[in-house]
Order: C-alpha cells, then sequence, then structure tokens
C-alpha cells in the first residue's frame, strides 16, 4: 500500500510480545465480547509502545493494524481509520524521543514560538514533521493539549514539560540528547497548576482564621 499517511517501505510482519500480550488480555476485560472493536484504540497504543519498547521508533506498520483488525474482528480498513485520524498514533517512523510543541492559542502567547525555535536549534530540525539527522528527535506541532493553566507545553514522547521557555527547552533536549529524561510536570517553582512560589489566597487555616473565633 503506497499512501500520504502510511510510508510504502513497511515491515512483513509484526507480532506483539508477552508483555503486550499481557497488556491486551487486561484490556479486553472491560469490553464485551461482542463490542471488543471498542478497545482498538487501546489496542493501537500497545502496538506503538511495543515498537518503541523494542526498535526506538513509536510508530505502528500496517501490519500490526491488520493484526488489530483481525483480533477485534474488524475491517483492516476501519482500523487504518482510527489510526490515520488520531494525531497521537504515528503512522510513520519517528525519532527515538517526539517533541511535541502546542502552539494553540495560550501556549503560543506564554512563548510557544521560542520553544519551537529551541527545538530547532538544539536538533537541527528545519521544519514541523521532520526528524533530525541522528535520527534521536521527529518534531510536531500540536494543538492544545488541555494544559493551557501551564503554558507553554512541549510534551516528550506522553510526558508534558510545562511553563517551558527557550532556555529550558535546550537544556531538556540535551538532556535526553545524554540519556536523562528529566522529571515531567512543571519547570518553574509551583506545585502543578497551583501559583508559582506557592499560594497566594485562602492563606488562613479555620483554626488561624480571625474570623473563625
Ligand atoms: S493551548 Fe497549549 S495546552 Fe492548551
Amino acid at each position: 500500500m503506497n499512501t500520504t499517511w502510511a510510508p510504502a517501505e513497511q515491515p512483513e510482519s509484526f507480532a506483539f510480545d508477552d508483555e503486550s500480550e499481557a497488556e491486551i488480555v487486561n484490556v479486553l476485560k472491560k469490553y464485551p465480547e461482542e463490542r471488543k472493536a471498542s478497545a482498538v484504540m487501546p489496542l493501537l497504543y500497545i502496538a506503538q509502545r511495543q515498537m518503541g519498547r523494542v526498535t526506538g521508533s513509536a510508530w505502528i506498520p500496517l501490519v500490526a493494524m491488520d493484526d488489530i483488525a483481525h483480533r477485534l474482528e474488524m475491517a483492516p480498513i476501519r482500523v487504518y481509520e482510527v489510526a490515520s485520524f488520531y494525531t497521537m498514533f504515528n503512522t510513520k517512523p519517528i525519532g527515538r524521543y517526539h517533541l511535541q510543541v502546542c502552539t494553540t492559542t495560550p501556549c503560543w502567547l506564554r512563548g510557544s514560538d521560542a520553544v519551537t525555535e529551541a527545538c530547532r536549534k538544539a536538533t537541527g530540525i528545519h521544519h514541523f514533521g521532520e526528524t533530525s539527522a541522528d535520527g534521536l528527535f521527529t518534531l510536531t506541532e500540536v494543538e492544545c493539549l488541555g494544559a493551557c493553566a501551564n503554558a507553554p507545553i512541549l510534551q516528550v514522547d506522553d510526558d508534558y514539560y510545562e511553563d517551558m521557555d527557550g532556555p529550558r527547552t535546550e537544556a531538556l533536549i540535551a538532556d535526553l540528547r545524554a540519556g536523562r529524561k528529566p522529571e515531567a510536570g512543571p519547570t518553574i517553582n509551583r506545585m502543578c497548576s497551583a501559583p508559582e512560589g506557592g499560594r497566594k489566597t485562602l492563606l488562613e487555616t479555620s483554626a488561624s482564621s480571625p474570623d473563625q473565633k
């Protein structure tokens, strides 16, 4: 098959390994037998994660989609439709680390241009959709990741790095290149999406509040 969403060069075979098979058993327990087609997205993720684990490139070849179609008793085209619709599924080989920059309005207003530029500078990638010459990084532009309170967001594989700026992006990529994966989450002094530096409101506890005598 030669399509714009799936490369012409495809592996000839794919087999789920023991780790994936165990995950599939657990996923299928959640669905009635006659509704098992609903497990298509979890199974696509399992295939993608296995490819990342085994080959270093987390993508889903057509033979894996065909395997999923067979297991779920679906027409292969139905699986292709799902895999090619959602940007979370990679239908082409990608680099070891998938850098996904959110450029939707809140992230853009908070500096996603600087994050994108830092990604380009640190990886040598010129355009979204490309993989670096060393095969380590693929840069993708994504829409809102649902974490606008911590904008701008750089998603690396499945992890969110939050409150990013240019220098922190370059430092993160240097760590990844060196084989280190820093802890995900906020990169400034705050807990989750709480204010930087700690709470700013509701500072009195009920025991210490002057109104609670
Ligand atoms: S706009 Fe970037 S996370 Fe919502």
